[in-house]
Formats: structure tokens, sequence, C-alpha cells
């Protein structure tokens, strides 16, 4: 009985903590959305309250990890390659935060 209690709490505890970790990922990704990735100055997002029309809006167009990943990474057009101007984890975060923001 204790046992079993004491698994439900271990449960409780990593559930909580994915959630509060998931959490974190995506402030972060909106932080980099709204500052150092400079994203909101061409793209509308409802979530960061950016209305900017230079790139399609991410609302409409509700990218993939995947495709934020490979955008932000590479560029694409006038988007420029953010592969030397953020780091790995702050891309991923970004990554995280737009396909999480707009789907
Ligand atoms: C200088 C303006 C500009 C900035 C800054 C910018 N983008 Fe873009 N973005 C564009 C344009 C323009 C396109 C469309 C390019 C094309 O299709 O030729 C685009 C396309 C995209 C796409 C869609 C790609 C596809 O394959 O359809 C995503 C996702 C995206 N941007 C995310 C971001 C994120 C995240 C950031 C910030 C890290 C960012 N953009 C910063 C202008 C910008």
């Amino acid at each position: 009985m204790i046992l079993k209690k004491n698994i439900l709490i271990l449960f409780l505890f990593f559930y909580l903590f994915g959630i509060s970790h998931g959490d974190e990922l995506f402030e972060k990704g909106k932080e980099i959305f709204l500052n150092d990735g400079n994203c909101a100055s061409c793209h509308s997002l409802a979530d960061a309250k950016s209305i900017a029309t230079i790139g399609p809006n991410l609302d409409e167009i509700r990218p993939s990890l995947e495709k934020v990943l490979v955008t932000v990474t590479n560029g694409i057009g006038v988007m420029p390659a953010y592969q030397d101007i953020l780091t790995k984890e702050e891309i991923e975060a970004v990554a995280h935060y737009v396909s999480k923001a707009s789907n």
C-alpha cells in the first residue's frame, strides 16, 4: 500500500516536471521570437501579438516543428539563416514555440 502511494507520487512528480519543462521552452522560444530572433518584425503570430506581414502569417501556415527548425537554420528567400545568429538550443526553443503557438 505504501509502495503504491510512493509510485503515484513519483509519477505525479515526473508529470508536473514534464509540464513545467515544456512551458519553460515555450517561454524561452517566445522571448527569442520577440527579441533575439526578431521573427516578430516579419511574421504575424497571435500568441506573440505580432502583426508584421513581410513573411507569411504563422497562424495560417501552421508550420510543423521540423519545418520551423529547417527554415530558421537555413533561411528561405529574404528570410535570413540563423545558424550563425542563434545557438542550436535557441533555434530549437523558437521552433518549439512557433509550432506549438500556431497549431
Ligand atoms: C526579414 C524578415 C524575416 C525574419 C526576420 C524572419 N522571417 Fe520567416 N520568413 C520570411 C519570409 C519573407 C518568408 C517566406 C519566404 C519564401 O517563401 O520565399 C518566411 C518564411 C518562414 C516560414 C515558412 C517556411 C516555409 O517553408 O513555408 C517559417 C516557419 C518562418 N519564416 C519562421 C520564422 C522564424 C521562427 C523567425 C525568427 C527566428 C523568422 N521566420 C524570421 C521573413 C522573415
